[in-house]
């Protein structure tokens, strides 16, 4: 056969060849048999050379044609073959937005910061505003500021948390610059007196931390509501009012409540605040001591000590603070026999809520 005739031949089955294959690597196995080095035009243009002068011109004309023809449907399908490949990639991840879609598990507000709104709200209602302090305090804030003395029980290494002295040395009690974990809000009474003048009306919700073990009444974290009212000519009386009017508000007006004289260092004269046991309605049980009792706040007059270190004129000013725990007034309120389920995260508890 002569070389010209299978050129022709070649040359018809070319496209077809090219378009049979499926994808791009069928179509690169279809190029390496055409134009590979073993490959069939490869090997019939290496025999051009075998060919008299005559016969070479038309045939190695007709042969560097096809295997331009050959490199340009070559281009056009291998084209067509990634555009192909493309558009299948794209189908395969495209979203079906016609599914419905899941439903994201919903949580709940937890009770105790239900609680402290409850708290927030009733005393928003009465003129104050929110004040903040951090849960990792200076032994100043916490302790000396409000007036307790260097040997005060509350300061030992067994009933505070330490967290280091910032000069790098280790805990060596009862300083001033040492880091605790606040035993307390109050701390936030002395950083918002010497942050903002009189007259103060704050409430400061937060954090607190004790060495306790954890029981039905006890949590070695819990959570505190501090206020602090400094203004002038400000009572005992004032007091009173404000912590009745708070008790009736926040537990309904069929709980009595009543004041006892306490100590705290920084107020001056002190009261505990009781509330009557709505879980035995006063006759005793567990959760209230067997008293019929529970203590809610701590509360009193700020003693004029506490003013000194907050600078602070008691001359021209006189205030009350008071101190409760949102944990226990949440289990008052909704008669929880151990708080210790109030840090569990058990869903069937925390949902009712
Ligand atoms: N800080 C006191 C406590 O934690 C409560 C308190 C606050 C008492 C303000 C009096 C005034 O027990």
């Amino acid at each position: 056969m002569s070389l010209l005739t299978q050129i022709e031949q070649l040359q018809s089955t070319v496209q077809e060849k090219i378009d049979a294959a499926a994808d791009v690597a069928e179509l690169e196995a279809v190029r390496v048999e055409l134009l590979g080095r073993k490959g069939s035009l490869t090997t019939l243009l290496r025999e051009l050379g075998t060919l008299d002068p005559a016969q070479r011109a038309a045939c190695g004309k007709a042969a560097n044609e096809l295997r331009q023809r050959t490199e340009d449907v070559l281009a056009q399908r291998q084209e067509q073959l990634q555009a192909a490949a493309l558009d299948q990639r794209l189908a395969q991840g495209r979203l079906d937005i016609t599914l419905p879609g899941r439903a994201a598990p919903l949580g709940v507000q937890h009770l105790i910061n239900r609680i402290r709104d409850q708290v927030i709200d009733i005393f928003i209602g009465i003129g104050y505003q929110v004040a903040e302090g951090p849960e990792a305090e200076l032994d100043f804030y916490n302790f000396t500021a409000l007036n307790h003395d260097v040997q005060h029980p509350a300061r030992s290494a067994s009933d505070t948390f330490y967290l280091f002295d910032p000069s790098g040395e280790e805990h060596t009690g009862f300083e001033p610059s040492e880091v605790v974990l606040r035993t307390h809000t109050s701390p936030v009474q002395v950083r918002t007196m010497l942050q903002q003048k009189p007259p103060i009306y704050v409430l400061a919700p937060g954090k607190v931390y004790r060495r306790d073990a954890a029981d039905p009444t006890h949590l070695p974290q819990f959570t505190q509501m501090e206020g602090l009212v400094v203004d002038r000519d400000i009572t005992f009386a004032d007091l009173r009012g404000t912590m009745d009017y708070f008790c009736k508000e926040m537990f309904g007006k069929d709980r009595k409540t009543r004041f006892r004289p306490h100590y705290f260092p920084f107020t001056e004269p002190s009261a505990e605040v009781d509330v009557s046991c709505g879980i035995c309605d006063g006759s005793g049980c567990r959760f209230c001591g067997n008293t019929g009792w529970i203590e809610i706040l701590g509360c009193g007059m700020v003693d004029p000590e506490v003013f000194r270190h907050s600078q602070v004129d008691s001359d021209s000013y006189t205030g009350f603070a008071f101190g409760m725990g949102i944990d226990r007034i949440a289990a008052l309120r909704y008669d929880i026999p151990d708080i210790r389920i109030l840090v569990e995260g058990d869903m069937r508890f925390l949902r009712q809520f």
